[in-house]
């Protein structure tokens, strides 16, 4: 029976009801200087190069590379790595990083993810890092699984959100969490593609704070205004373990998926 269920549908609907607006490029321009070297000492970065296989003949093809935080930790172990953004101020950002680590064997791509990848180059192994809430999953798949050779890794978020699970159902409030990793495995099944599932986790955004008022604070930040009753719910849950509060409750969590793309 779970062959008969369509989760490149299921995922649309899940992705509209989320009420997602995708970004134009220019968006993620304005981003890419201040993310140009923040995201390039991460421990998420040594945890997702560090759970990839690749020689030093593998080409890469890094897609939605931003200013090149998977891309460039490869670039001195590998043969060839492409970047592939639709933000020319990513690709920018990704050849400023390169030129200060010395790499010469970076290139950029732009282009997006609804583009034709006719003229995209076949690498050994693809990459998405933190950049698949695609429109259409299905279209994004065919086009990793004929565009990698060896190996395809990508993350997406467990649970489809940036902000606490826990505080959302505490505080009632409606579900606007993103498709989960959870239909990619369902679709790549449907495939006869038999993933690896791995999790990366990183603290929480509420983590960090000291204080119910600091706790408070961030989870106004996270969610917006909060009423009296709302405040008087997350003191409860403040108060039930103070430690696991501090930390901001539950890590956030990326799913690490990997498999080898049919032949074509
Ligand atoms: C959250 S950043 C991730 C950057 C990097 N991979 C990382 O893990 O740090 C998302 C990146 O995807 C790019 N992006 C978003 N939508 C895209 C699309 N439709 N086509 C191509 N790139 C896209 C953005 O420009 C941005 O660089």
């Amino acid at each position: 029976m779970i062959k008969a269920i369509d989760f490149g549908q299921l995922y649309r609907e899940h992705l509209a009801r989320s009420g997602r607006v995708f970004k134009p490029a220019s968006e993620w321009d304005a981003k890419a200087a201040e993310m140009r070297t923040k995201v390039l000492d991460s421990s998420y970065r040594t945890e997702f190069v560090s759970r990839m296989q690749f020689s030093g003949e593998d080409t890469v093809l890094d897609i939605g590379c931003g200013p090149g935080t998977i891309g460039l930790a490869l670039a001195e172990k590998v043969k060839q790595v492409y970047g592939l953004d639709y933000s020319q101020g990513m690709l920018d950002a990704m050849l400023e990083n390169a030129a200060q680590l010395q790499v010469n064997n970076v290139q950029p791509i732009l282009a997006s993810w609804e583009d034709d990848w006719s003229e995209v180059p076949v690498c050994d192994i693809a990459v998405v890092s933190r950049a698949s809430i695609v429109a259409d999953m299905d279209a994004a798949l065919d086009k990793l699984n004929q565009h990698a050779r060896k190996k395809v890794y990508m993350t997406q978020l467990v649970g489809g959100r940036f902000v606490s699970r826990e505080i959302a159902e505490l505080l009632g409030r409606e579900d606007r969490s993103f498709p989960d990793h959870i239909y990619i495995i369902n679709m790549l099944y449907q495939r006869n593609i038999y993933p690896n599932l791995d999790y990366i986790e990183s603290a929480s955004r509420l983590a960090g704070g000291s204080s119910l008022e600091e706790l408070i604070d961030k989870v106004r930040w996270s969610f917006g205004e909060l009423s009296h009753d709302d405040e008087e719910k997350i003191s409860a849950w403040y108060q039930r373990d103070p430690e696991y509060a501090q930390q901001g409750g539950e890590p956030m969590r990326w799913a690490f998926i990997s498999w080898t793309p049919p032949a074509q």
